[in-house]
């Protein structure tokens, strides 16, 4: 079994460019789908749940190739099947925002309940009571979902919750649909307004997106299209935190510093000079870590849910009390058994975890539980005393395009093995 060994101690130091991002480019080749012409994704990371989404594209009928570093080109014109197999849907939660294009596509759709990251239950009940207002008949049975509809209906959908991954998979549903879809409550995730952005340049007519109203007009046939999918925020969120964490002076290009409002403030907050400008992020930190007070996750543009371990990680070293109150997810906390081996003085109570800032963590064993609770503790094994061997690397290759590599670029010293 592959980990990662990193032996703490040094400050960061350098420039990366960040990645594009993992949660912006699965939707996008879920809405390849949609498209009767070439598509050309560039600025793709090479990640697992990207190489999923291209199995699932070509076990669909569908061309879908890497012909050169950071782009995936694919064709579904050939689109001759509509059932995902139940071992690529239990790769990755993002397998579900399938379901909206493969019906629209194709008429019929089979899949089995998603995967991913375990953070409690996650349901798909807004994905499926969205798509029977707009005509879908859906039958669950054993796991598996039968999902018919001769041609979907546009209409108003009214989400109980702002769900990224229902307002997604509405929007795709709707993009071919008959008439207009308006999505009520909607997601405001920058992702979602990449998704606009690449539905309109195949010719869909989506309006709306980052506010929480999202407008789709159906169109009856749409094209091929070249798309750059945005910077990750959550990758960019990872590197601030570590270098509030170790201390050092980096700089992220390619980088959307709007997106990360709420981080680089509560970054700020623990002594971190941040500064940005254009596509360029600048982080200096010199001083010990102070604590960030009261942090409560929330949906976009709240601080966001999967930046709550790495701010953790930092919070771990930082002067004082700083708690954390989860909100979107019921148990995203895996991280934090992990982070008392390490050394940290955390006490979680349901949503809610106190952590008390140490003077020292300490390398040892530590195992990833999910994504980006395992790429909190590398921000940790960066600051910590001696040799962190962090092993369940397969949720961190999901999400992380050679994350080691980037932590070596920026002085870190961290080897594979
Ligand atoms: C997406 C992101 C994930 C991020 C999350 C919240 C992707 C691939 N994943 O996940 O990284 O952590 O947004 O920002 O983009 N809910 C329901 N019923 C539903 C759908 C959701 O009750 O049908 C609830 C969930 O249990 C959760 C909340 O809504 O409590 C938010 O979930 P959602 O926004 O759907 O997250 P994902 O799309 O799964």
């Amino acid at each position: 079994m592959s980990a990662i060994y990193i032996t703490g101690g040094k400050p960061l130091s350098g420039s990366v460019r960040v990645q594009g991002a993992k949660n912006s480019v699965l939707p996008i080749l879920a809405a390849t789908l949609l498209s009767g012409g070439p598509c050309v994704i560039r600025n793709c990371p090479d990640l697992l749940d990207v190489d999923t989404s291209v199995r699932i594209l070509r076990r669909l009928g569908c061309r879908a190739d890497r012909e050169e570093p950071g782009a995936v080109s694919v064709n579904a014109a050939g689109m001759d099947r509509f059932e995902i197999p139940e071992t690529l849907m239990r790769e990755m939660r993002s397998s579900v925002v399938f379901l909206g294009a493969i019906l629209s596509r194709a008429g019929e759709a089979v899949l089995s309940y998603p995967g991913g990251c375990d953070l409690g239950p996650r349901p798909i009940d807004l994905h499926i009571a969205a798509l029977r207002q707009m005509g879908a008949e859906i039958r669950e049975e054993g796991g598996f979902l039968y999902c018919k509809a001769q041609r979907l209906t546009g209409c108003d959908i009214h989400l109980g919750t702002p769900s990224v991954g229902a307002t997604e998979n509405v929007m795709l549903a709707a993009a071919r649909a008959r008439g207009t879809t308006r999505i009520y409550n909607a997601a405001r995730e920058p992702e979602i307004e990449d998704l606009q952005n690449f539905l309109n340049a195949i010719g869909g007519r989506v309006a709306g997106a980052g506010s929480s109203t999202v407008t789709v007009e159906g169109a009856r046939h749409l094209g091929g299209a070249e798309h750059a999918v945005i910077a990750d925020r959550i990758v960019a969120a990872t590197l601030l935190a570590a270098v509030t964490l170790t201390g050092g002076d980096v700089r992220l290009t390619g980088a959307r510093p709007g997106d990360l409002d709420t981080v680089i403030s509560v970054l700020a907050k623990a002594g971190c000079g941040i500064t940005s400008g254009g596509t360029e992020i600048r982080a200096k930190r010199d001083r010990a870590p102070r604590s960030m007070g009261r942090i409560c996750t929330m949906p976009h543009p709240g601080f966001p849910t999967d930046a709550q371990a790495l701010v953790m990680a930092a919070a771990c070293r930082a002067e004082g009390v700083t708690m954390f109150s989860e909100r979107i997810f019921e148990s995203r906390y895996g991280h934090v058994g992990e982070l008392l081996r390490m050394g940290a003085d955390i006490q979680v109570e349901g949503r809610v975890a106190v952590v008390r800032g140490v003077a020292k963590l300490y390398g040892t064993r530590v195992c990833a539980t999910d994504l980006r609770g395992g790429a909190a503790l590398a921000v940790a094994g960066l600051a910590a005393e001696g040799e962190t061997v962090l092993s369940g690397l397969t949720h961190i290759d999901r999400g992380y395009e050679r994350f080691e590599d980037t932590l070596k670029t920026l002085g870190a010293d961290v080897k594979r093995m």
